[in-house]
């Protein structure tokens, strides 16, 4: 079986009746949960490739369990506009169960990307498929709501670390988010307006915070670090696009730091297991050099991805080979055990940049 197929088969297969999709069906931290984050890039992957009812059963799903927490969103916005302090604690959970709730696990709650992905992912499979499923508006008018009113305020990142900093990939990820709930044309007129300057607020705190004086995306406002996720900035994000010198600096910059012979690591300072190359970035990457037209370097992280499939095909979250940091790596394995395996996520950046190669068995 091809890894296209392979991909479409595991996630498939592991989709839950409800429609959510496990980040890993197998793995100890994950198991039983959806993110809206990874969530968003398999349905895309699933889309892309013909699977439209998974991917209209996760979207159904997402806005039902978002949809479900209007009141709770009016709830915060009101308390926000009273100018009342809200714990992190009290926002919207990052990852759900299957079933659609918050789950009892701890976890670093609190992170705004997946809502704004989750938008960016609908809009795609809608526009491609010329349909959106039935009954999501209440589920993107709340989440536009709460994006729109919480945007500016600091949470943990897509790698679920540093709550305390504005990171400039979940900031990309709002500005997307934002723009494609506002195309989707649900949207009250004052909720398209609060959309709207949100957007706008967005680029022009990045313009003015998250640009290094080399010209390339900071990993938070005010640090100097770069983290692979910034490339959604560029692709598929669009707040800077390729064109522009600062998408074009930030991917450069990216590939120079954080690549390694086809894998790419999240962050210089990684030490989750060690610090390997997550494949998931290099589809990332990859879907970035195939949209500036670079198909050949494109080509290159496909094959790498799909170089790191196990004998059964199945893809893990990251690759052991050289690590950051090599002495941390032991600790995870204890507490965690192996690495999550397969991680849909990946798989379902493999058929994203699949298809934009026209790979498509
Ligand atoms: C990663 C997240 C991801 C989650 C589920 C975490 O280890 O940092 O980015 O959403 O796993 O796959």
């Amino acid at each position: 079986m091809s890894l296209v197929a392979h991909s479409l088969d595991v996630i498939r297969r592991f989709q839950a009746p409800s429609g959510a999709y496990p980040a890993s069906p197998t793995f100890s931290a994950y198991r039983g949960y959806s993110w809206l984050r990874d969530g968003a890039f398999i349905a895309e992957g699933a889309s892309r490739h013909g699977d439209v009812a998974g991917a209209d059963a996760f979207h159904a799903w997402s806005a039902r369990v978002v949809g479900d927490r209007a009141g709770q969103v009016e709830a915060l916005v009101a308390r926000a506009a009273r100018g009342e302090p809200i714990p992190a604690a009290e926002m919207l959970p990052t990852r759900f169960t299957l079933d659609g709730v918050a789950g009892a696990d701890a976890w670093w709650d609190f992170q705004l990307d997946g809502y704004g992905t989750w938008l960016w992912a609908l809009r795609e499979h809608a526009a491609r498929h010329g349909t959106a499923p039935a009954g999501v508006e209440k589920g993107v008018r709340t989440a536009a709501r709460y994006l729109s009113a919480f945007w500016h305020r600091p949470c943990y990142d897509w790698w679920e670390e540093h709550l305390e900093q504005r990171h400039v990939a979940t900031l990309g990820a709002v500005h997307a988010g934002l723009r494609a709930a506002a195309a989707l044309g649900v949207l009250s007129a004052s909720e398209s307006a609060a959309a709207g300057e949100a957007v706008a607020g967005i680029a022009g705190l990045v313009a003015r915070e998250g640009v290094t004086p080399e010209g390339h995306l900071r990993k938070w406002l005010g640090g100097d670090a770069v983290d692979a996720s910034l490339l959604a900035c560029v692709e598929p994000f669009g707040l800077y696009p390729a064109g522009h010198p600062v998408g074009a600096a930030t991917v450069a910059e990216v590939e120079r730091r954080l690549a390694r012979d086809g894998g790419v690591y999240r962050y210089l300072a990684d030490t989750f297991y060690g610090g390997g190359r997550w494949p998931l970035l290099s589809g990332l990457l990859g879907w970035n050099h195939a949209r500036a037209g670079r198909r050949v370097e494109a080509a290159r992280y496909l094959g790498w991805m799909a170089a790191q499939a196990t004998p059964e095909g199945d893809l893990p979250e990251q690759v052991a080979g050289p690590l950051l940091a090599p002495e941390r790596r032991r600790e995870w394995l204890e507490r965690w055990g192996p690495v999550a395996t397969p991680l849909l996520w990946s798989h379902g950046m493999y058929l994203i940049l699949a298809d934009e190669l026209g790979v498509t068995s």
